[in-house]
């Protein structure tokens, strides 16, 4: 695992731009997979910055999100799906039929994880970009998570539903479960891109890097990936 320490939380945007940029421009019919989540809205923000500045685009980029609340429909505005258009897809000139995410609605959830399963197969990752839970979790991969697992609905990690609580007017308004795609499709991304920032990240930070690699911890797996860079900023750094 490659480890960039940066300074503060933009510099840590400013490098992240860099490393999607250079995918993005390398190949614009790149695949992306992308998160949700308060750690990418710096690089979402200079995405879009980059676009209206210098023309980048995105008319044959596709992308596939990692997770979706279940029970919220895409025009919920705690919905993932509307996070992506909010703060990303909106400020780019991407179609709609090109970007991918669960369908939290899916009455069936069996076929909707095998929906994805396929299209995640049809669809290899140039890059994927991660964030961190402070629990040590990636996408919505809850310490326990088979490394082997595909996409899957959870029940959420009392942990995860507090700290998510803060997106939502209450907590009791935090959905219990998701869909998330799984750590074997994670991992099957030709490069990673995992980012944390903040002093409440730096246990899971220190345990994803330097632990022991362990499905308790399943950031960890992340150790195993050929291509993997981590972008931390001093504080979420604080115990390397
Ligand atoms: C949620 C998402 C994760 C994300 C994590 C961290 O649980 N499912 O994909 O990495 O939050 O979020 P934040 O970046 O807001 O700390």
């Amino acid at each position: 695992m490659k480890i960039i320490v940066t300074e503060n939380y933009e510099e840590l945007s400013d490098k992240a731009a860099e490393a999607m940029l250079a995918v993005v421009k390398a190949d614009p019919s790149a695949v992306l997979g992308l998160a949700t989540g308060t750690t990418p809205l710096g690089l979402y923000a200079r995405m879009i910055r980059d676009r209206a500045e210098h023309g980048t685009s995105y008319a044959r980029i596709r992308t596939a999100n990692l997770d979706e609340y279940k029970g919220l429909p895409a025009s919920h505005e705690q919905s993932y799906a509307c996070f992506m258009r909010k703060n990303l897809f909106d400020g780019l000139d991407i179609a709609p039929q090109n970007t991918n995410i669960e369908n939290g609605m899916a009455a069936d959830e069996a076929a909707e994880c095998a929906r994805y399963d396929a299209l995640l197969e049809a669809l290899p990752r140039d890059i994927q970009l991660l964030g961190l839970g402070s629990n040590g979790h990636i996408a919505f991969n809850e310490p326990g998570t088979p490394f082997g697992s595909g996409t899957h609905v959870v029940t959420l990690a009392e942990s995860t539903v507090r700290d998510n609580a803060r997106l939502f007017r209450d907590i009791a308004e935090v959905p219990r479960k998701a869909f998330t795609m799984g750590i074997r499709q994670i991992m099957q991304a030709r490069r990673v891109l995992i980012l944390a920032s903040g002093a409440n990240k730096a246990d899971a930070v220190r345990k994803m890097a330097l632990g022991p690699v362990t499905e308790q911890v399943p950031a960890s797996v992340l150790q195993l990936h050929p291509c993997c860079t981590l972008i931390v900023d001093r504080a979420a750094a604080s115990q390397l």
